[in-house]
């Protein structure tokens, strides 16, 4: 990355979803520019500590914290982690998602229901609760994807939860910003991570997505942590509530 002086040194940030992935990018980034990062995970340990101790190797602090975000009850503890350890929050970046991969005529109330409460509904809880914590020159940024102004087969429950994320990040943006916090969504093309297994047609979206991507190539996790670092520090003091695509030029092909 080109030295362009962004210095984070001293912030405290917190990702969901940070132990792989663009959220593992993301956490890097953060602590490469000087952040201490709270990693939040759901299932599995060893790549959320792998991901802290990356974070600890640039000398900054790690904290782990395994939760669901959709369980809004179970919130408030990993906020008083964050409390307790790093003595507030600047930065939260709200990456992690899931979702059930179906044509919508297969989609159950159970499946719609788990995608919206994880990708959707965790962005509010998550803001009420890091929002206190929160100065006057805080950001939040909420990740979201191509999917919720695009209709992709199979798509249709987690693009319909990233536009209603997307949405709520322009209404939180304007409440936020009379206090000094800034929210922000990052778009992001097709990057080659491990959700992409949950596609049957994994191999043929990365190779038609690559053909049509102007930048020759596929997004990739640090292209993404470079966006939200820039959308994370000073120099994005005027983005309010913009939903920011990152994608090579892919989604501007006819
Ligand atoms: N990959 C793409 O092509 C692409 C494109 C556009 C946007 N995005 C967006 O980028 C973000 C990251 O995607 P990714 O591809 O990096 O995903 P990923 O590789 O599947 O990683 C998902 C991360 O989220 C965590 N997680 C999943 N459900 C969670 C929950 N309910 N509570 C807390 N943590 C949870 C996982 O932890 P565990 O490992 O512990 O389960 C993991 O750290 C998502 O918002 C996704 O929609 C991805």
């Amino acid at each position: 990355m080109p030295d362009i002086g962004i210095d984070l040194s001293g912030k405290k940030a917190l990702v969901t979803g940070g132990s792989r992935g663009i959220g593992r990018a993301i956490a890097l980034r953060l602590a490469e520019a000087g952040c201490d990062v709270a990693i939040n995970y759901l299932r599995n340990r060893g790549p959320a500590q792998e991901t802290a101790e990356a974070v600890r190797s640039f000398g900054r602090n790690a904290i782990l914290h395994k939760v669901n975000v959709a369980q809004e009850g179970k919130l408030a503890d990993m906020f008083a982690a964050i409390q307790d350890g790093f003595g507030g929050l600047d930065i939260l970046v709200s990456n992690a998602a899931s979702g059930v991969i179906k044509p919508a005529m297969e989609l159950t109330s159970r499946h719609w229901h788990w995608t919206m409460d994880i990708n959707a509904t965790a962005l509010l809880p998550l803001t009420q609760h890091a929002a206190p914590l929160m100065g006057e020159d805080a950001s939040i940024i909420a990740v979201s994807s191509l999917g919720a102004v695009r209709a992709i087969p199979n798509y249709a429950a987690v693009g319909a939860s990233k536009a209603a994320l997307e949405s709520l990040v322009r209404h939180l943006a304007v409440e936020l910003a009379p206090r000094g916090i800034r929210v922000n969504a990052i778009s992001a093309g097709v990057v080659d991570t491990d959700a992409l297994k949950h596609f049957s047609n994994r191999q043929q979206i990365l190779t038609e997505s690559a053909r049509r991507t102007p930048a020759g190539r596929l997004t990739e996790p640090n292209d993404v942590a470079d966006l939200a670092l820039f959308l994370a520090s000073p120099l994005a003091s005027m983005m309010i509530g913009q939903t920011v695509v990152i994608d090579g030029g892919y989604s501007i092909m006819g």
